[in-house]
């Protein structure tokens, strides 16, 4: 079955909180993962950092693996690494369903984002707060989903930077119904509403779920704030 499934399911959905696994008990993973599949979220959220392209190193291809194999949720595999192309294939291996990469870290961004629908992968492209929306305008059409780096990418727990909302909005007026709009960084019970009004359909929260004693209670408050009034 196509991975890329996924995309039109959670392009007819109503706003998702995704949970980006950064800051989760990584001594429980299995447990980490069937509290969130309890909460109700539709995808998880993975970044992986190689120390180069941000200044933090996070996980590979055996994190990516470990949750194919304890869950049939789409992981949105973020790719916050030099040369990306080197490893779409292997992530495609490891079970990953959309690879994201970053516009800053690719001199061809379509040529990747080509590499991945090729491997009937759902192709992402990801822009830090000081990158400008005209920088991937030429790429939007084969873009699946753009992400919009609410924080420069490389920690959980930063601040939303507000610069976010005009992108979004921008990207709104430029994508069609095909491109998922994604944001993430500092996204929590202050940000989110002005998120999904700006557009956001998905929208990645770490330290607002993982720092909270019940993952259920943190992503249905979530939820309920983001929805449309
Ligand atoms: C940062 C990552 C984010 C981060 C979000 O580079 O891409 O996914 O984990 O965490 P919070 O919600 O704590 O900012
Ligand atoms: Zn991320």
């Amino acid at each position: 079955m196509s991975r890329r499934r996924h995309l039109v399911e959670l392009r007819h959905a109503p706003p998702a909180v995704l949970p980006s696994l950064l800051l989760c008990d990584f001594r429980n993973l299995e447990r980490e993962v069937r509290q969130l599949e309890e909460a109700g979220v539709r995808a998880l959220h993975l970044d992986v950092m190689d120390g180069r392209f941000v200044p933090n190193l996070t996980y590979g291809m055996p994190i990516v693996e470990a949750c194919r194999r304890l869950t049939d949720l789409p992981l949105d595999v973020h790719l916050m690494i030099q040369q990306p192309q080197q490893y779409i294939k292997r992530f495609h291996d490891a079970g990953a369903d959309i690879i994201t990469v970053h516009a800053e870290a690719v001199d061809s961004p379509s040529e990747v984002l080509s590499q991945i629908r090729d491997l009937d992968c759902g192709a992402g492209l990801a822009i830090n707060p000081d990158t400008p929306v005209a920088k991937i305008e030429g790429s939007l059409p084969l873009c699946d989903l753009v992400l919009v780096m609410s924080v420069p990418a490389g920690f959980g727990g930063q601040s939303f930077q507000g610069v976010a909302l005009e992108k979004l909005r921008c990207l709104k007026q430029l994508v069609g119904d095909d491109t998922l709009l994604e944001v993430d960084g500092g996204v929590n019970g202050e940000t989110i509403h002005d998120c999904q009004a700006a557009g956001a359909q998905l929208l990645v929260v770490g330290s607002a779920i993982f720092r909270e004693a019940s993952y259920r209670d943190a992503v249905r408050k979530l939820t309920d704030l983001a929805l449309p009034v």
